[in-house]
């Protein structure tokens, strides 16, 4: 509990990892003998900003997801909820589940490397506007193309961020922000910061993620994760 601000954590894992091409669903697989799944589970368990976690998965998942939570004994967790068919409907399941709270971190299953300094830039950001996404700088320079492959535009790489999660919002604002997308359409949309600037004016504010916080999607992103894990061990 902060300052008697309630915080919930909506935690994704209702998709079906279609990239990952693998018969295990990627929120659980194993990476040093862990499911992908803990590790967030972990981070939010272990936060003093959080008081609560649903966690969002498919109809067929949830009983593997009580395992979990059974097996590494995780306190927090007070829904598991059905998600949807696209991320954004499994994010408005999980906001309708949300009990009496004021903030809610919105965060990819998938990413299993959020930290604490994270959560604490982001509720240090969200307070700003009630909204803010996290985000690092991009390495690369970007360009923007039209419908034929052309370059069209190269936008200052000063202002490109590659955008992670959690994203962070002000409950109300977020659930009334999604309410209204589903009637105007939601085509397009990738993320909840994109619901927020189509249907309403507050600005979104970008806190800092980090390199290592990556969305496991492709099978060489495991490889990866496991050796970001090997250099946390030896530290
Ligand atoms: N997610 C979800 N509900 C959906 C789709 C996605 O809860 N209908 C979650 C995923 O479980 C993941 C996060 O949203 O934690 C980010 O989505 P993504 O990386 O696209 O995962 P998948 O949709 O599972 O993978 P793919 O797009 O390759 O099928
Ligand atoms: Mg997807």
């Amino acid at each position: 509990m902060n300052n008697n601000l309630k915080c919930t954590a909506v935690l994704l894992a209702a998709g079906k990892g279609s990239r990952m091409n693998s018969d295990v669903y990627k929120q659980f697989l194993l990476i040093n003998q862990k499911p992908v799944l803990y590790y967030s589970l972990q981070c939010f368990e272990t936060s003093s900003l959080i008081d609560d976690i649903v966690l969002v998965t498919g109809k067929d998942m949830i009983e593997q997801c009580q395992r979990i939570i059974e097996e590494y004994q995780f306190t927090k967790v007070s829904a598991i909820v059905p998600g949807g068919k696209e991320r954004y409907d499994s994010v408005y399941k999980g906001l309708l589940s949300c009990k009496d709270t004021d903030y809610v971190f919105i965060h990819d299953g998938a990413r299993p490397f959020v930290t604490h300094d994270i959560l604490k830039r982001c509720f240090e950001a969200v307070k700003l506007t009630g909204a803010c996404v996290t985000g690092i700088p991009s390495k690369d320079t970007v360009k923007l193309s039209d419908e034929e492959g052309f370059v069209k535009d190269t936008p200052d790489r000063r202002n490109v961020w590659i955008i992670q999660t959690p994203q962070v919002f002000s409950y109300p604002l977020i659930t009334n922000a999604h309410k209204k997308i589903r009637e105007e359409g939601t085509e397009g949309i990738t993320d909840d910061a994109m619901i927020i600037e189509r249907v309403t004016d507050v600005p979104v504010k970008l806190a800092e993620g980090s390199y290592e916080n990556i969305k496991i999607t492709t099978p060489e992103d495991i490889a990866v994760a496991e050796a970001f894990l090997k250099r946390l061990d030896q530290n």
